[in-house]
């Protein structure tokens, strides 16, 4: 049997400038009243010019430790795909600037999936018996990739990262990662992507995203996976205190809430403030429903994400007495 991983900290950090709805209608064939009743955003954050994704990966990074009460940790698995330079991984710098040492730190790439994907893959480097405590960060800046002048996208997304600290506990206490479903279908690669050197010319490699298509399998595999997690626990859907989605439209998080049959306050929709921040968007959302007493010490709690890949995930806790730290650049 695998040991039990806890949860003991949770921290974020977003950067300080702001864009609202009306600031992107001035430049863009958009309008605050399509992309808040198409998305359910407001507004989002933009990461400096010359800013840096490792800088929101050490803040958050350090915020997280700070919540558990800690100084180290014995990994680091740093979830993103929107790196400041394609190699080396960003991990290992970003542990080395929070004083950890020499430990093991590597990078994840599974897009808006990725804080699921980091959270599995810590849990097993506690379980082989590699570390005792891992930091899992996601840290993303999707501004630098998508063409501020695609209305299609460039509404959707805003930048930002989280982090929580995982430990080796015991099953019993609320913290521990129950269970897990991941999952990848190769076959949508195109449905969500930025073209490569030898698709398009420098300068030309934007990101796009098939939205309609997304939407669809995303509810579909969305459902699908939380609720393998919650019958691997044995949790009702009217005993799902906090469903946990990957924030990419409101509509989405309705749309699965429904299928899953949980009550709808149990969904949490945290879009309005920060937009889509692909892998950082369930510990922002985490801390955001903590802060505004949506998410409570005991509640049942279903984290589920999708992204490109095309990848998907959850994972089940019982939420733990914590105290988020929230940290602005
Ligand atoms: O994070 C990773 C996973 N991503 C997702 O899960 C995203 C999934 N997809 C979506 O959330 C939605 O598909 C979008 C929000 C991206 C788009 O919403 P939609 O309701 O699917 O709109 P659509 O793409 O079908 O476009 C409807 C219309 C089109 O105009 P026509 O062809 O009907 O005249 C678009 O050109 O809305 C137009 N449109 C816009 N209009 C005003 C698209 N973007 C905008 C915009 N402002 N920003």
């Amino acid at each position: 049997m695998r040991p039990a991983v806890v949860v003991r900290g949770l921290g974020t950090c977003l950067p300080a400038t702001e864009l609202d709805n009306e600031e992107l209608a001035r430049h863009l064939d958009t309008s605050d009243e399509w992309i808040r009743t198409r998305t359910g955003i407001s507004a989002r954050r933009r990461i400096a010019p010359g800013g840096s994704v490792r800088d929101l990966a050490v803040a958050a990074g350090g915020s997280a430790l700070r919540s558990a009460g800690r100084t180290t940790a014995d990994a680091l698995v740093l979830a993103t795909t929107t790196p400041d330079r394609p190699t080396p991984a960003a991990a290992p710098e970003v542990a080395q600037r929070l004083g950890l040492g020499t430990v093991p730190a590597f990078d994840v790439s599974a897009v808006c999936s990725g804080f699921v994907y980091a959270l599995a893959t810590a849990t097993g480097l506690i379980a082989a018996g590699v570390a005792d405590s891992v930091l899992v960060v996601a840290a993303e800046a999707y501004s630098r990739i998508v063409d501020p002048a695609d209305r299609a996208t460039a509404v959707l997304f805003g930048d930002g990262a989280g982090a929580v600290l995982l430990s080796r506990g015991t099953p019993e206490e609320d913290g521990a990662l129950l269970a897990f479903d991941l999952g990848g279908d190769g076959s949508g690669k195109d449905l969500i992507h930025v073209p490569g050197p030898l698709e398009q010319p420098a300068g030309e490699r934007w990101f796009t995203m098939s939205g309609r298509k997304v939407y669809l399998r995303a509810v579909e595999e969305i459902t699908g996976s939380a609720l393998k997690v919650m019958k691997d626990c044995a949790w009702s859907p009217g005993s799902v205190d906090a469903l946990v989605p990957h924030q990419a439209n409101a509509r989405i998080i309705q749309a699965v809430a429904d299928r899953i049959g949980v009550p709808q306050e149990a969904a949490l929709s945290e879009l309005a403030r920060v937009g889509n921040t692909a892998a950082a968007s369930i510990p922002l959302a985490l801390a955001s429903a903590q802060a505004g007493g949506r998410l409570r010490p005991g509640a049942r709690t279903v984290l589920t994400a999708f992204g490109g890949g095309l990848s998907w995930g959850s994972a089940a806790l019982v939420w733990p007495r914590l105290t988020p730290v929230s940290t602005e650049i």
